[in-house]
């Protein structure tokens, strides 16, 4: 598939300057109204890249359709997942693609303010959106910089939207969603910065020319971060690729022997054997109805040397550190779950810890205010599934079957485009 997002300059010339972006796209359409954008949206079938795949179009219409004053939008480029670096690529190299797809969403939905939400650890990206910003003189409507605090819920659109109004990224209880009352208490569309960059492709282009690619049941093509290969990076591959052939591009292998299991989706996501996975489309509809997630479009491969219930305990680790610590079961539950899970891995464990975590697991799924708690449980229990023989090991001997296992790679920033 010829590049949609990153056609133009090469990675290695750095960010696109608004010059270039104007002669290559020309301008995005501005002050179109709803009537003429929001039908294009909705027909492309774009779903967003955040993580929870929702239908891009359907946002935007139902933002533009609430009262309670005139609407902000929210541009999400906070990426707090370790093994995603998308975001801070696709901001840092195509900044103006962003800023255009900002402005189409705030035109289309009615609003007189937007908010930038980029990660504080990812100053290269927010860089580049400051000298983007500095080179749009003429943007009209107020747009604002925030530094998006480095833990794993800022991300969450509640969390954002507190952030912006009291300095706080921590998730409010929902109802209200953002969407009815977010920014300033007024209707605020959440949307990721790589949706918006593929809106604003489709405003310029057609739904047509969006559900010209994509291999499967979901149209267009998406942004990936993928590890654990020899071609570690960030690619843009149609929707729909089969992992098996993503896998043999990036270096894991042609076959799926060559690689243990892969995570799908980060660190909230679910584990694949890779014989079953393999053959799975990148697809975020297909791989919901498989049981498993696309999420942020993460694709991290585990190589026969590690240990998967290694690999997942310190995942267990990082997201109970990760907790907002507001809601008791999110704070000791998963604080729980992590240090069983910890002993289960080094060795340490008690006698029934293996049963214990999967039904401490089952207990926690919904009770946080956000879904932190049940991204972080789901990823564990995919990897009791996966890993199942290898946690009996761990549970029954207090070993581990991998000599010199290598642990897998936790918070890796790869903002290569490979
Ligand atoms: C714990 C948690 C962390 C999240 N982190 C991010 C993030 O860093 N970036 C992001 O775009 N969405 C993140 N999301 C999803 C947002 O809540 C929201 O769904 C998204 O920004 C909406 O944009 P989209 O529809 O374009 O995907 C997170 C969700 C949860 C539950
Ligand atoms: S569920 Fe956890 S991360 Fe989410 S709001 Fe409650 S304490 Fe915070």
């Amino acid at each position: 598939m010829e590049p949609r997002i990153f056609a133009g300059p090469p990675a290695a010339g750095g960010p696109e300057s608004l010059a270039d972006h104007a002669a290559r796209l020309g301008l995005v359409p501005r002050g179109s109204a709803a009537e003429a954008t929001i039908p294009v949206i909705e027909a492309s079938g774009l779903l967003g890249r955040g993580g929870a795949g929702f239908p891009v179009g359907r946002k935007w219409r139902s933002v533009a359709g609430q009262a309670g004053g005139a609407p902000a939008v929210l541009v999400n480029g906070a990426e707090g997942e370790p093994l995603s670096s998308k975001d801070r690529t696709l901001m840092r190299l195509r900044p103006h693609l962003v800023l255009d797809g900002a402005l189409l969403a705030a035109d289309a939905v009615g609003a007189d303010r937007i908010a930038i939400y980029v990660g504080s650890a990812h100053r290269d990206a927010r860089d580049s959106i400051e000298r983007a910003l500095v080179e749009r003189r003429d943007i009209r409507l107020p747009v604002q910089l925030f530094a998006a605090p480095a833990t794993y819920v800022a991300g969450e659109e509640s969390a954002a939207v507190h952030f912006v109004n009291a300095a706080d990224a921590r998730p409010t209880v929902t109802p209200p969603r953002p969407y009815e009352r977010g920014i300033d208490g007024r209707p605020t569309l959440v949307q990721n910065v790589e949706s918006l960059a593929n809106a604003a492709l489709i405003a310029r282009f057609g739904d047509a020319w969006y559900r010209g690619v994509g291999r499967s049941s979901t149209p267009g093509s998406a942004l990936v971060t993928v590890s654990g290969s020899d071609r570690d990076g960030v690619r843009e591959i149609e929707i729909g690729t089969p992992i098996g052939e993503l896998a043999e591009v990036a270096g894991a292998g042609r076959d799926p022997r060559d690689r243990q299991a892969v995570l799908l989706g980060g660190y909230f996501g679910g584990w694949v054997s890779a014989e079953r996975g393999w053959g799975l489309p990148l697809d975020p509809v297909e791989l919901r109805d498989a049981g498993s997630a696309f999420g942020a479009g993460v694709v991290a491969f585990l190589g026969h040397d590690r240990c998967g219930v290694r690999a997942t305990a310190r995942i267990m680790d990082y997201m109970a550190g990760q907790s907002a610590a507001q809601c008791g079961p999110c704070v000791f539950g998963l604080r729980a779950i992590a240090d069983a899970t910890a002993g289960l891995a080094n060795g340490t464990a008690a006698r029934d810890d293996l049963a214990r975590i999967e039904r401490w697991s089952q207990q926690l799924a919904g009770r946080g205010a956000c879904r932190h708690p049940d991204g972080a449980v789901g990823q564990l229990l995919s990897s009791l599934r996966v890993f199942g023989s290898e946690w009996e090991i761990h549970q029954r001997r207090r070993t581990c079957s991998r000599e010199g296992f290598r642990s897998f790679a936790v918070p890796v920033v790869r903002e290569k485009v490979a």
